[in-house]
């Protein structure tokens, strides 16, 4: 007798248990300069390359039931970059940002960003709120775009607010724990990261997400990010549901 499909054929990985699938997933995108030089391309082709990685990637992740995705798209270290790159750069965050706004409704995700947006150019930024705005009743998968985002600068923000609240006499110094410091962060019910994956090989965190990372695991591609598909992220869903995570303590039985 023929087996009965799933109920859901296209929401989950048939080989891993649902109980598996990562909550939240950040991903490092990188690799897209490397990928439009190897077809004699300049850099910015494999920005743009790019978005379609993207939209691949959170639709397949919101099929999954994954309820937190984290992208990083824009580093505070980035602005080091050429001129001509971070300006097309914010061009194509802005472009996006209007673009992918029917995308987003169908799949009833929440679309948020993460960093220092006030200090982006004003038309980018104002796409950006207003595509936030948009998306804030929505109850599907939350959609982060870490933009003008730093680690670092996140928390020494975060310790900034607490200092600030503490000589204003809101804050006692001795209850700040680390709930209180979670509490201070850019969105303060963004979740443990359960999963980080970083496209183009490199073995390395580069600044993102210090906090919530702590125990997440790492999983690294060669796939650069403009050839990133929902299989590498089903590849990496795998690797990820394999893995024995202990937070400190032993595995009994
Ligand atoms: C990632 O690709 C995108 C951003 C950091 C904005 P890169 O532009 O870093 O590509 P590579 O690493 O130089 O190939
Ligand atoms: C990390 O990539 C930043 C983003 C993906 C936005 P980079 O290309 O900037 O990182 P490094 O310089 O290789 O560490
Ligand atoms: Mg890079």
């Amino acid at each position: 007798m023929a087996k009965a499909p799933p109920p859901f054929p296209d929401r989950h990985l048939p080989d891993v248990p649902v109980e598996k699938i990562p909550a939240s997933i950040g991903i490092i995108m990188d690799g897209n300069g490397r990928w439009a030089r190897r077809l004699g391309w300049e850099r910015i082709k494999g920005h743009t390359a790019g978005i379609d990685s993207v939209r691949d990637t959170a639709r397949a992740a919101a099929e999954l039931g994954v309820k937190e995705l984290t992208l990083y798209a824009f580093s505070v270290e980035n602005w080091k970059r050429p001129r001509a790159e971070v300006t097309y750069l914010m061009r194509l965050l802005r472009r996006f940002a209007v673009d992918e706004r029917p995308e987003i409704e169908r799949n009833g995700i929440q679309f948020r960003t993460l960093g220092r947006i006030d200090d982006l150019p004003d038309s980018t930024r104002n796409e950006l709120r207003e595509s936030e705005r948009l998306s804030v009743d929505n109850d599907g998968m939350v959609l982060r775009l870490a933009l003008n985002y730093g680690g670092r600068t996140e928390l020494a923000d975060a310790a900034r607010h607490l200092a600030e609240e503490a000589v204003a006499g809101r804050l006692d110094p001795a209850s700040i724990d680390e709930a209180a410091l979670a509490g201070a962060l850019y969105d303060p019910s963004m979740r443990d990261v359960d999963l980080v994956i970083r496209t183009a090989s490199e073995m390395r965190i580069s600044n993102f997400l210090l906090w919530q990372i702590s125990y997440a695991e790492l999983v690294v591609t060669d796939v650069l990010w403009p050839e990133f598909r929902r299989e590498n992220l089903f590849a990496a869903i795998r690797e990820y549901a394999g893995r024995e995570r202990r937070f400190g303590g032993l595995v009994t039985g």
